[in-house]
């Protein structure tokens, strides 16, 4: 009787209908529709800012991997690893996990990001994403070397995609103190991203985007990553949010004001969730601004990577 069980239980295991068959090499077609399964799942998941299905969707990613690492000439172990870029970066969602497993989950993202890598040698992004999390590590254990190495990362994603790259180099560098070299990095980096993406050089005392919106018909190549899009649905808006944070920690209340109001004239910004989140900052600048300046640094508002929708500012829909 036994026995019969267990047989029954071996042959539906190896009908024809399951699309995972341990006996031989995966279908490649089968498998492809997985991964574009997969990957619609994350946008989806992504765009709706539904952080607490990250391990359904990471399922997803993980099961094709698994058969094959690069599927889709790698797309599926980058979107693999960015579901742990994403998870790590917004973890104060629920904190009650406490850092030890924030560790394990950066470790993890590191290693998809570095087959990523190998697979999309000239995709900066990924570069930049893996740098993130060599400085997400840097801190938990507090280790410069590491820090360094992200650095690194993030500059050969300048190399390959700068429209991308700068703001992620500020994003990094945001956290230093305010008077510290390393800051002054992040406010280089930010006014550069501006730069490139313009092809010129905005007035460092006046950064009003008015002129330069009509640019927004140019979204040719790389220069996609400039304006809000289909793929990044609210981009210069959290641009300017990040932009207008990191202008008030350099006591440059006034500016941040006009970064903040940049945001508003994209026709996207009336349906942009943290719209509300800017304006109180736009309407605090001047008061957060001595706040980095008074000596209680527990009084310092959180910038944009100190939040929890640090990636959704830009991606929720
Ligand atoms: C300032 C806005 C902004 C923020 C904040 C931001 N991103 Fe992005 N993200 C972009 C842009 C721009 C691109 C598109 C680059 C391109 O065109 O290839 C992008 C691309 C992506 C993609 C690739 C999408 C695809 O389908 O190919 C993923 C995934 C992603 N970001 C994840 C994240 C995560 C995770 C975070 C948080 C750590 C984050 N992003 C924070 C602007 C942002």
């Amino acid at each position: 009787m036994k026995l019969r069980f267990l047989m029954v239980l071996l042959l539906v295991g190896c009908g024809s209908s399951d699309p995972v068959d341990p006996q031989g090499p995966p279908d490649p077609q089968e498998l492809e529709k997985q991964a574009d399964d997969a990957r619609i799942l994350f946008d989806e998941i992504f765009k709706a800012a539904e952080y607490e299905r990250i391990p359904e969707v990471r399922a997803a990613l993980k099961a094709v991997y698994d058969q094959d690492s690069s599927v889709n000439d790698g797309d599926v172990a980058m979107l693999l690893g960015v579901t742990y870029l994403w998870n790590t970066a917004e973890w104060e969602r629920d904190p009650s996990r406490g850092t030890e497993a924030r560790r394990q989950e950066v470790l993890k993202g590191e290693e998809y990001l570095t087959r990523a890598k190998e697979l999309r040698p000239t995709d900066g992004r990924v570069y930049c994403w893996l740098g993130i999390m060599k400085a997400f590590r840097s801190q938990v254990e507090l280790n410069l070397a590491l820090y360094q190495e992200s650095i690194d990362l993030i500059d050969q994603g300048i190399e390959l995609f700068p429209q991308f790259s700068h703001l992620v180099v500020a994003f990094v560098k945001s956290g230093w103190a305010a008077n510290s070299t390393e800051f002054a990095g992040a406010i280089e980096h930010i006014w550069k991203n501006v730069d490139v993406c313009i092809e010129g050089a905005i007035d460092r005392q006046n950064p009003d985007f008015t002129q330069y919106m009509h640019l927004m018909s140019n979204t040719g190549g790389q220069r996609r990553a400039c304006w809000s899009s289909d793929l990044v649905p609210h981009n210069l808006e959290g641009f300017w949010f990040h932009m207008g944070d990191l202008l008030v920690k350099n006591n440059q209340p006034d500016l941040a004001v006009t970064a903040y109001e940049n945001a508003k004239l994209l026709p996207t910004y009336s349906t942009w969730t943290y719209a509300e989140e800017m304006e109180t900052r736009q309407t605090n600048a001047h008061e957060n601004a001595a706040k980095y300046r008074d000596s209680d640094t527990k009084n310092d508002p959180p910038l944009l990577p100190q939040t929890t929708f640090q990636c959704t500012v830009c991606h929720q829909k």
